[in-house]
């Protein structure tokens, strides 16, 4: 009778101690695991070799970083969601939009009629301008000097549209890569004469390989915006934020901190 009654005993003990252990697990888990996946994740689609709008410091890590990154993260956050970067080739990024792939693009995209044919675009919040990049002492200096050469630009970009545009007035040939260190590398091996890079992007190359020069063409056309697919319910959302941040000098600060 006494060893029933202690075994009574000892399982009433084990059975507390069991479902209190249950439930402070349960607690723990629950606070801050809950909170963290409440948090719509959304996926921006970028190419990732465009220091400083988006690209990866091996010498710091694998994220991607960079102008875009610090926006799309910084209008996600007031909206309260998350956002995941996934790198893709350029050329491949409005498919990626209207395939459901990906929620927006960041991709110091700029905002073309063309584009705004198959996409919905942002406000803006940044102009760019060509830069005919080549290998010092190439000689090239104007656009005339393009003639007979052959000029590399970025699949899908609209780098490519405004060389093949130039190649009707110049007898030049036009050829593309997926990626803006793939068209460095033929440079500087010789099997490029020259690119057409945008400035901010041409001029991080210029800084670093003292073997590359370049000069300025023109404006491009369209600003880089955010691009969604068509009747997204996110454009309007995150228009609205992205306007007041370029009101109040969030975005230009952001700008000034990736040029520095
Ligand atoms: N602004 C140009 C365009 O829209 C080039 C952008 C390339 N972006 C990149 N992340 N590689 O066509």
């Amino acid at each position: 009778m006494k060893k029933i009654f202690s075994y009574f005993f000892v399982s009433i003990l084990l059975i507390g101690l069991l479902s209190a252990c249950g439930t402070s697990d349960k607690d723990s888990t629950n606070g801050s695991g809950d909170n963290k996946s409440d948090k719509k994740v959304l996926t921006m689609g970028t190419s990732a070799d465009y220091a400083p709008f988006e690209y990866i410091d091996t010498a710091k890590g694998d994220e991607i970083i960079g102008v875009d990154a610090d926006i799309a993260k910084a209008v996600a956050e007031k909206l309260g969601y998350e956002v995941r970067f996934q790198d893709m080739d350029f050329g491949g990024l409005i498919q990626s939009l209207q395939s459901g792939q990906v929620d927006f693009v960041m991709s110091a995209m700029s905002a073309t009629d063309e584009r705004k044919k198959s996409v919905d675009f942002s406000e803006t919040y940044y102009t760019s301008k060509h830069i005919i990049v080549s290998k010092k002492g190439s000689g090239i200096k104007s656009v005339n000097d393009l003639s007979g050469k052959k000029v590399g630009v970025q699949l899908g970009s609209i780098q490519e549209e405004k060389a093949k545009e130039l190649a009707k007035e110049v007898n030049m040939t036009v050829e593309n890569r997926n990626r803006i260190p793939e068209i460095i590398q033929e440079i500087k091996a010789g099997r490029f004469d020259a690119a057409v890079i945008e400035d901010t992007v041409a001029k991080g190359y210029l800084d670093n390989n003292p073997d590359l020069e370049g000069f300025t063409i023109e404006d491009a056309d369209g600003g880089y915006a955010i691009a969604f697919p068509k009747d997204s319910k996110l454009t309007e959302e995150f228009n609205k934020v992205l306007k007041e941040m370029i009101d109040n000098g969030e975005i230009d600060a952001i700008i000034k901190k990736w040029f520095e």
